[in-house]
């Protein structure tokens, strides 16, 4: 916690110096513990520079997770919310799901540095080595029926574009139901999976696997053409840590709105600025069937409308779809 603390200290001060005294006696302790807190952060790779008269300086930090920094830059402090940052996990999704199991109380976030076994929707493996690129997974004990659960993926969605759309200069697009796309190049994925009793969802973990700052060579030459990464279309890294803390801030707020039904106001217009299919001539697969037509947005459960060459309208709840060439 003075972790956390004498680093908020430090990133508010920047590029500026505060004195240790100064940071002493803001959070009541000895300025031999601030000492002491900042020789443990420089041996987790922050350079901070030291001069007696003006104090400490952050000159450098870490560029993978770091969980007080990540904490020192959360905007709001929500009640009860926990995180936990791992070298390593098989996959986040799962080690949510086990907490949660566990009696973990909720809300909280898992985050590693690499997952051994990422998935990805009809259990994909999801590429997850430990390259600067975000693996989350947020647990949530919401008191809400099953068939909510595609809106809410579609709405986490519009809310992780809205955030990437501050880090990058280009336009993001929600790929019907959980891919972040730029110009048909992958960026990202969701993963919703809950644990449902009777009519009522138990518990939920929202999984996001985002490629923040990963090189094109770090992928598979077959994936390296599908994916993209935000630093790619940024020219330049993007700072972790500050893009997990935001992301924290939003998926907490975005999910509080939707548990409330406050987010219905603006679900459809925010939809239809990032939805990729709209209007394109598409074809879905499902279960070995094919549906094919134009793609007319969502409906209020989140299935994907297609219109028939016929004129009928279908709304799909699952599948995987394909833009039709020069639709
Ligand atoms: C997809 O596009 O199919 C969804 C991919 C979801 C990947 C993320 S990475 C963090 C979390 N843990 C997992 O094992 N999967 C999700």
């Amino acid at each position: 916690m003075t972790e956390t603390l004498i680093l908020r200290e430090l990133l508010a001060a920047e590029p500026g110096w505060v004195s240790g005294g100064a940071i002493a006696s803001k959070l009541g302790v000895s300025r031999v513990s601030i000492w002491h807190q900042v020789e443990k952060l420089r041996a987790q790779g922050f350079a901070l520079e030291a001069i007696p008269a003006r104090g400490y300086r952050l000159s450098r930090r870490p560029l993978m997770l770091h969980s007080g920094l990540v904490e020192a830059q959360l905007k709001v402090r929500r009640k009860g919310f926990t995180l936990a940052i791992l070298d390593e996990v098989d996959s986040t999704n799962d080690e949510a799901a086990r907490q949660l199991a566990a009696g973990r109380s909720a809300p909280f976030a898992v985050f590693a540095r690499r997952q051994t076994r990422g998935r990805g929707r009809f259990g994909r493996h999801w590429h997850s080595e430990a390259n600067g690129n975000l693996y989350s997974s947020f647990a949530f004990r919401p008191r809400i029926a099953p068939e909510r659960m595609q809106t809410f993926t579609l709405w986490m969605g519009v809310t992780i574009c809205e955030l990437v759309s501050k880090f990058v200069p280009v336009a993001p697009g929600i790929k019907w139901p959980n891919d972040i796309v730029f110009d048909g190049r992958k960026a990202g994925g969701m993963l919703t999976e809950a644990r449902v009793d009777a009519d009522q969802i138990r518990d939920l973990v929202f999984g996001l696997g985002l490629n923040v700052n990963s090189a094109p060579s770090d992928w598979p030459t077959e994936l390296g053409r599908r994916a993209v990464s935000l630093s790619e279309l940024a020219g330049a890294p993007v700072d972790l840590n500050r893009f997990t803390a935001a992301l924290i801030g939003r998926v907490l707020l975005a999910y509080e709105r939707f548990a409330d039904g406050e987010h219905v106001d603006s679900f459809a217009e925010l939809w239809n600025r990032y939805d990729v299919l709209r209007g394109r001539e598409v074809t879905l697969v499902e279960s070995g069937r094919k549906r094919r037509g134009r793609a007319l947005g969502v409906d209020d459960v989140g299935s994907l409308l297609i219109r028939d060459e016929r004129g009928r309208t279908h709304g799909c709840r699952a599948g995987e779809v394909t833009v039709e060439k020069g639709g």
